[in-house]
């Protein structure tokens, strides 16, 4: 893509990072600079454009829903995965706790909520614990052309010791037979996927192979199967970007994902994958500087998949 373009993108973007304020729930993101913003755009042949910080690491945070998703389907299939969870938005904010009613019976609601990616990683198969972690982080390489990412053990350490509301969650599905097996373990696996660092440039390639319907732009490899793209993408559209998913489907139209880290993944569908970085939020979570680069970007390049 045009340097020009997403310079302009960028130019735009920084006119709102003012408005917003990193995440506040886990102490090592509270502590991020909110004026921070970069853009990365990798083509379906592996071209790679990139403006302001986007080399800087944050960590994945909710962009990973994706990854434990597409690991847990392609591992268990699709009836496996989906015995465990739904396929319905919430529309509830990224960090209400969960609708304990819904739980006490039914599945929770979908993978991009935290209910769902527990249950949805609570499938990832491993021998050990140890074996799944590096499972999750080996796959997470590949999907980022990336064979350094690893695991910012800071934040992995502040989720692990602030996460009672997801300690309450995953408890609450132990009983009613959602969740089997080692809870602590579980969740263990859910923080350190949450906990991945990367950069724009990481994440525009893992946006590039999801919109390269799985096929890696850097290695020509088919890391994901095509099956699986299509409805990962489908559950980016309607719960990707927490309860803005409908506003963003309207607005800018490309399937996406959204972390507190401050990173959004977007795939233009057989063009582009698009990352943004900037940890200065709006009140629904999502980064305020990223939405207006998409928004940009979106209009002028007239990516709307609508
Ligand atoms: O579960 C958490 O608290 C976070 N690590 C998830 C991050 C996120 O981006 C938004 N979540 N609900």
């Amino acid at each position: 893509m045009d340097q020009g373009m997403l310079q302009q993108a960028l130019t735009h973007g920084r006119r709102y990072v003012r408005y917003g304020k990193p995440a506040g729930y886990i102490p090592e993101l509270a502590s991020k600079n909110p004026s921070k913003l970069g853009i990365a755009v990798c083509d379906m042949k592996g071209n790679m454009s990139a403006v302001g910080d986007c080399e800087d690491k944050f960590t994945m945070q909710s962009i990973s829903k994706v990854i434990a998703l597409i690991l847990a389907l392609e591992q268990n299939g699709f009836d496996n995965v989906f015995c465990k969870v739904g396929l319905e938005p919430t529309g509830d904010a990224f960090n209400s706790t969960v609708r304990l009613d819904h739980l006490t019976d039914n599945k929770p609601f979908n993978p991009m909520i935290n209910a769902g990616a527990i249950a949805v990683t609570s499938t990832i198969r491993g021998a050990t614990l140890e074996e799944r972690k590096k499972v999750c982080i080996e796959y997470a390489r590949r999907l980022t052309g990336n064979p350094e990412l690893d695991v910012d053990y800071e934040v992995f350490l502040s989720e692990t010791e602030t996460g009672f509301k997801n300690r309450a969650i995953i408890y609450l599905m132990r009983s009613n037979g959602i969740i089997e097996g080692n809870c602590e373990e579980h969740l263990e696996l859910y923080f350190l996927l949450c906990s991945m660092a990367c950069s724009c440039r990481d994440l525009a390639v893992f946006a590039a192979t999801l919109a390269n319907n799985g096929v890696s732009p850097i290695t020509g490899e088919q890391l994901i199967q095509p099956r699986t793209v299509k409805l990962v993408r489908s559950l980016m559209v309607t719960c990707g970007m927490y309860d803005y998913s409908g506003e963003f489907a309207a607005t800018v139209g490309l399937p996406s994902k959204s972390g507190v880290g401050g990173g959004i993944i977007s795939c233009a569908i057989g063009q582009y994958g698009i990352a943004t970085y900037g940890p200065s939020l709006d009140d629904k979570g999502n980064s305020i500087g990223g939405l207006k680069m998409l928004e940009y970007l979106s209009d002028s390049m007239d990516l709307n998949m609508f």
